[in-house]
């Protein structure tokens, strides 16, 4: 087990004109399971190699357990991968797959045995050992490259998209295991997805990348509740964040003839960055139907889950989603009112830099 801190650290590709990770900072604690969520080309990979020794790392540090990684190779940094291809041998048993960086190592036969035989029962595998990996589901398989990674005990996981593989419902399986599996173990994870609400569930803290940026590293509801800027308050929560620019009336922002009202604090925010619209942001269950007051608004789709709808509407040209009970919802093409529910909270983000303002 490890602490482990990116400093500086950056990572450029040969060709490439852009920093694939630019000026990384992360301080993760020891035993800490840390998630890196972004969209597909943000870098997120290209921070765990370079952790795991696979990249260089062009500018800045890492260090693991306080001692710093530069020119110490992949193999003597004390690091398990899984990967999303977590290719097993499909000609050694499960329990060969689960050995072999050990056999590799010259750990004895009982010793091997040993490991393999406690990580099988900690992953539910023992009754498959003998098996080859073609006689196993996928979510079986899953485990076995988990296993692969546990036996060897390391200071650190990295994992890459393990689930990427799997089909829904059992990739929802698989994550809670793996969150269990690692709190149990209390062995640093770096681990990285696309998926939001995987990141979400998964992590105990959350690092946001866009364009090799880090853009926020906090607790899940952190990042829920208090988004730093307006990239990270669209790519986290499903439905998204209501994110609309409007222009600033006085008491309030205008949507279409409506006046939304703002406190005197954020006006006072909008007024001393002097400006004359400003990105708003709202999520979709804190916005309410009303019959009166509020937000005229046209309804475009109803979207009923069973225990919840998503109203999708707009007003002029402002789209706005809200969350609803399913059997009170209205009907497409709708006229309806939408108000922001009483301890709803408001984000207001710069217009041209999306920083958060309040
Ligand atoms: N081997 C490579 N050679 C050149 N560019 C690469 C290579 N791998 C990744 N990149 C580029 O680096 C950036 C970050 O990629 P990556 O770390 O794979 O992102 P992510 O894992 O978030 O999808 C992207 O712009 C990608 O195109
Ligand atoms: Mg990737």
């Amino acid at each position: 087990m490890a602490a482990i801190t990116y400093k500086n650290a950056s990572c450029i590709y040969e060709g490439s004109d852009k920093l694939a990770v630019d000026n990384l900072n992360l301080d993760i604690a020891d035993g800490e399971f840390v998630v890196l969520v972004g969209p597909s080309g943000s870098g997120k990979s290209t921070a765990l190699r370079m952790l795991a020794g696979l990249e260089d790392i062009d500018e800045g540090a890492i260090e693991i357990g306080g001692k710093d990684m530069t020119g110490v190779p992949s193999k003597d940094r004390d690091i398990a991968m899984v990967f999303q291809n977590y290719a097993l041998y499909p000609n050694k048993t499960v329990a060969e797959n689960m050995g072999f960086a050990l056999k590799l190592r010259g750990v004895s036969a009982e010793e091997r045995r040993k490991k393999v035989e406690n990580a099988a029962k900690i992953l539910d595998l023992t009754e498959h050992l003998d098996r080859k990996p073609a006689k196993l589901s996928g979510g079986q398989r899953q485990r076995v490259a988990m296993g692969r990674a546990i036996v060897r005990e390391p200071q650190v996981f990295c994992m890459d998209e393990p689930l990427s593989n799997l089909d829904a419902k059992l990739r929802v399986q698989t994550r809670t295991q793996i969150a269990a599996l690692q709190r149990r173990l209390g062995t640093t994870t770096v681990y990285v997805t696309h998926d939001q609400v995987e990141a979400m569930t998964m992590g105990d803290r959350v690092a946001v990348l866009r364009f090799g940026k880090l853009q926020q590293f906090a607790a899940p509801n952190e990042l829920y509740d208090r988004p730093a800027n307006a990239f990270v308050a669209g790519f986290i929560g499903s439905p998204a964040m209501n994110l609309v620019t409007l222009p600033i009336a006085p008491g309030g922002v205008k949507i279409g003839e409506s006046t939304l009202e703002l406190d005197r604090e954020q006006l006072s925010k909008l007024t001393d960055a002097g400006l004359s619209e400003v990105t708003f942001g709202i999520r979709p269950e804190q916005l309410e139907l009303t019959d009166s007051g509020g937000v005229e608004v046209v309804v475009d789709l109803v979207e009923d889950l069973g225990s919840e709808a998503f109203v999708y509407t707009h007003a002029g040209d402002v789209e706005l989603v809200a969350r609803c009970n399913p059997r009170t919802a209205p009907k497409l093409a709708d006229t309806a009112r939408l108000r922001r529910h009483p301890e709803g909270a408001i984000h207001l983000f710069h217009p041209q830099t999306g920083e958060r303002l309040n």
